[in-house]
């Protein structure tokens, strides 16, 4: 009895300081509303003093989409305290253009790690300074001369494709109104897409061969900062990364210290593990780089442009800086990239009709038996363009039905000509302005190459008629499998 008297004003004292942390304090806050919110509606009734329904928002797994329909009847929502969620495209220059006040947001600043890399800087002028060494690395003219390293990654897939071909159907299977037999479903296109981009960027990146497009899986070594090495999945530690931060991330004041609370929960404290996985393989990858570019090895890579600048003057960047540019480009050029190919594929064969065109202006320029197609010859292809971009959704801002009518539905033809050059201001997938994504050349590159290559060269099948793809949103929008049967396309009835 004494104890718990003894305990009490504690209890009491805590009690307090939590009401007065988590309600108290930004209840007055919202009350002054020193940023004038208090004008937008709110997400929820309490959105403007706590976080916590976009929280469970987040945990509901597709905040994006309920947003996107919260936006058809308000352009502008308050999403917690110190957040608005735009749904007009109106508001991309506004927000993204190249004289814009807006900095990123401070949540990158509390999610990055030692040193920043070139996402998560907040920091206009360091930003500047990093984008200037690093605009050089990711390069046109680089790009163009590591179309090798792509085109070998497109080659070893579609090793792997011809193996697991079966026999073209005798229904008519690819119309996606009959399905095939469930044992044809020999491929998960959504892995091996993935597999594709990891394995390219970390050639073009570090001169690395991953090797998993060649060994059909994603295990590679990581090595802990004690030098000892282990064996581990490279998606496996990326992806829960990213799950754990878009669940506690949106009250930044809490995020520190929740980040570490939720590790008593097996769920929270598997990710936390994942991420630990993930910094352990990218230290792997960086130290391996450095050693050969210690032993005076001169690679054509991304790296290599990060240590030196193109008169061979060192960049003289903190190592840790150095770490975490390729952590990011890793990061943000794969996990994209696969996302983009899988969708415009998911699209294209649930859309035979758009295929069919697709593939008309793939042949008119493609040889019968190419078989990875060259840069040159379809980059400026509109149709194939047009067929990527249209399946790049920025979830809400694409759904915006004043510029992109029956948005839900694939219509790359709104892409072509006049009124689609009127509307690329308004793709905003790889953002826009100054903070735009660097890679997107890289990724066009990619993009554009696999997905010509595959569509000329097989057919394919999704699992039944109306099989949907399944999406989770974390910090993207990540994808499930995606099984399909695959055959090869016979090229005699091409006319
Ligand atoms: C379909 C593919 C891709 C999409 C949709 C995409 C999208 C984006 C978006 C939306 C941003 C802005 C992020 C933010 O505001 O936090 C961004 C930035 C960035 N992306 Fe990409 N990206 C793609 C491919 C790539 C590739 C292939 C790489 C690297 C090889 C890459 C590297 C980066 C980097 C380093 C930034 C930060 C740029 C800066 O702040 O200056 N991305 N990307």
């Amino acid at each position: 009895m004494l104890s718990v008297l003894a305990v009490a004003p504690y209890a009491i004292g805590l009690l307090a300081f939590a009401f007065i942390f988590f309600i108290g304090y930004p209840y007055v806050e919202y009350l002054r509303d020193p940023k004038g919110l208090r004008k937008y509606p709110n997400l929820h009734p309490i959105s403007g003093f706590s976080a916590i329904p976009f929280m469970l928002m987040a945990l509901r797994g597709f905040r994006s989409r309920e947003l996107a329909e919260l936006h058809k009847k308000h352009p502008v929502i308050r999403t917690g305290p110190n957040m608005l969620s735009y749904g007009d495209v109106r508001a991309i220059k506004d927000i993204y253009g190249h004289n814009t006040k807006c900095t990123k947001d401070s949540s990158y600043l509390i999610t990055s790690g030692s040193h920043f890399n070139l996402a998560d800087v907040v920091d206009k002028p360091d930003h500047a300074r990093k984008r200037k060494v690093l605009s050089s690395a990711y390069a046109l003219k680089n790009l163009e001369s590591w179309e090798y390293k792509v085109t070998d990654k497109v080659q070893r897939m579609f090793k792997h494709f011809d193996e697991v071909c079966t026999m073209a159907p005798k229904e008519d299977v690819a119309s996606g109104r009959v399905a095939p037999d469930q044992k044809d479903l020999t491929l998960d296109l959504r892995a091996w897409n993935n597999f594709f981009t990891l394995d390219a960027i970390a050639d073009i990146g570090l001169s690395e061969k991953l090797g998993f497009l060649d060994q059909g899986n994603d295990m590679c070594t990581a090595e802990r900062k004690d030098g000892s090495i282990y064996t581990t999945s490279l998606r496996n530690a990326l992806y829960p990364t990213a799950r754990k931060q878009s669940y506690i991330l949106w009250n930044y004041d809490w995020y520190p210290a929740l980040n570490k609370m939720v590790n008593v929960i097996p769920y929270f404290n598997e990710m936390q593990k994942a991420g630990d996985n993930w910094e352990n393989i990218m230290w792997r990858r960086g130290n391996e780089r450095l050693r050969r570019y210690e032993a005076g090895e001169k690679l054509d890579d991304f790296f290599q442009a990060l240590m030196e600048d193109k008169n061979g003057i060192p960049n003289n960047l903190e190592w840790g800086e150095v770490v975490a540019e390729c952590n990011i480009m890793m990061n943000a050029g794969s996990v994209t990239t696969a996302v983009a190919i899988t969708n415009v594929m998911y699209q294209l064969l649930r859309n035979p009709r758009t295929l069919a065109k697709l593939r008309e202006e793939l042949d008119n320029v493609l040889d019968e038996d190419e078989y990875v197609a060259d840069y040159d010859t379809i980059k400026h292809l509109p149709y194939l363009r047009a067929c990527l971009d249209e399946s790049m959704s920025a979830y809400v801002a694409h759904r915006d039905e004043g510029v992109f009518p029956n948005a839900d539905q694939y219509i790359p033809e709104r892409w072509l000509g006049e009124e689609g050059k009127s509307l690329q201001p308004y793709l905003i997938a790889f953002s826009a302005g100054a903070r735009s994504c660097i890679g997107r050349n890289i990724s066009y590159l990619e993009q554009t190459k696999a997905v010509a290559s595959m569509v000329h060269r097989y057919e394919f099948a999704l699992a039944y008629p109306g099989w949907e793809l399944k999406r989770e949103e974390t910090m993207n929008l990540i994808l499930k499998d995606m099984p399909v049967k695959i055959w090869r396309r016979n090229m005699e009835k091409i006319e």
